[in-house]
């Protein structure tokens, strides 16, 4: 059978969310609460949990799946969109975001060469500090200006150990009625996890595994 097991059981809140360490989960509920209001920028491997986390984290302030705007860094090319992205908002928020705890402002894969881009962002943080409540992830910690970084809290996300994830995949099987020998599946995420350090594969395996059930 064929399975798309990523998709079909990607976390839709927080509690479905596996996470690799006692410090990202306090982090991140700290989020949730809604009482931490700097910019947080997601950081780490690809298919860690980054862009996941940039939805997740706004829906479970807001209780509910919250509006948000959504851009992907590369389509930010000059300060004015910057200004246009922050600045929309504020129509955004007279029109029906009264109830919601912040605007969402979601950039993904950020990557800014430019300074007048990265001014533009210092002074949108600034101004806009607790209204609007920007998350940004990316693989390119290290070329983020360090203007942002001092205004943002960091969390540098890494894939989690099999053991960790292995409660999340037996109940894949569990809910897909797949009997498996729960030391077969673990040895198959232990085996993943030391060729890519990578949750998108722990899902890749299970799609395969599943297929021989
Ligand atoms: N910590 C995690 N817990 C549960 N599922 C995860 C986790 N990290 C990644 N995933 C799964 O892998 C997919 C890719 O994750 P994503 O957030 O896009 O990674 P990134 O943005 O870090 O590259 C998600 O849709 C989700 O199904
Ligand atoms: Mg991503």
């Amino acid at each position: 059978m064929y399975i798309d097991s990523m998709t079909k059981y990607r976390p839709q809140t927080l509690s479905e969310f596996v996470y690799p360490n006692e410090e990202t989960k306090e982090l991140v509920e700290a989020y949730a609460s809604g009482e931490m209001k700097s910019s947080l920028i997601l950081h780490g491997a690809s298919g860690c949990g980054k862009s996941l986390l940039q939805e997740l984290i706004p829906n479970a302030i807001e209780n509910s799946n919250a509006n948000l705007q959504r851009v992907l860094c590369a389509d930010i090319q000059t300060a004015k969109d910057v200004h246009e992205l922050y600045g929309k908002n504020k129509k955004f928020d007279n029109l029906f975001k009264d109830n919601d705890h912040f605007n969402y402002i979601i950039i993904e894969e950020f990557l800014i060469t430019n300074q007048k881009i990265s001014d533009a962002f210092k002074i949108e943080l600034d101004k806009r500090n607790g209204v609007d409540l920007t998350i940004i992830s990316t693989n390119y910690f290290d070329k983020v200006d360090k203007g942002i970084v001092s205004r943002s809290i960091e969390l540098e996300l890494i894939a989690c150990e099999p053991k960790k994830f292995f409660p999340h995949a037996k109940r894949i099987f569990d809910s897909e009625g797949v009997h498996i020998d729960y030391s077969v599946l673990m040895n198959c995420l232990e085996v993943t996890y030391t060729l890519n350090q990578d949750n998108r594969k722990y899902y890749r395996a299970i799609d395969k595994l599943l297929r021989k059930h």
